[in-house]
């Protein structure tokens, strides 16, 4: 099984940034917790700053069929970006939104996601664990 971990702006700075709110892995150190948690699937990891990177990279998915499904944390963009969620729309593997904080016990503008109401689900304020059981999430719904 083949799965894109997607992440979007500021996630390669996790282990410096807001601790309290990230906790104090590092991206890196995410994906080598999935890589061992999951020793039968095939990950992908991409992460990129750029909101138009984000989309080309979507945009492959959809083209290339080489994925069974997406994991995807869109950092900022999950509350504003209207290309992400037209993108998304276009995904027909399993899609699951994950992120580390509870966007809903923070400030207002947080807790509406552009993104998740066009994925399958949405994991968020588990930590690392977020990741995890959205790879799960997944993984049932491809052999649902
Ligand atoms: C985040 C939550 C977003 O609101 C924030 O902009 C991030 C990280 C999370 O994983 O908790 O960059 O997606």
């Amino acid at each position: 099984m083949n799965i894109l971990v997607l992440n979007g702006p500021n996630l390669n700075m996790l282990g410096k940034r807001d601790p309290d709110q990230y906790g104090t892995a590092t991206l890196e150190q995410i994906e080598d917790t999935l890589k061992s948690a999951f020793d039968d699937v095939d990950f992908t990891f991409t992460q990129s700053n750029h909101e138009g990177e984000l989309v080309e990279v979507i945009h492959e998915l959809v083209r290339s069929s080489d994925y069974d499904g997406l994991v995807a944390n869109f950092g900022a963009y999950t509350h504003t970006s209207i290309a992400l969620r037209d993108a998304l729309s276009m995904v027909e593997v399993p899609k699951i939104e994950v992120h580390l904080s509870n966007i809903h016990a923070r400030e207002k503008f947080r807790s509406k996601s552009m993104t998740g109401e066009v994925c399958d689900g949405i994991i968020t304020g588990l930590g690392v664990d977020s990741y995890k059981l959205g790879v799960d999430a997944v993984i049932s719904s491809v052999r649902a």
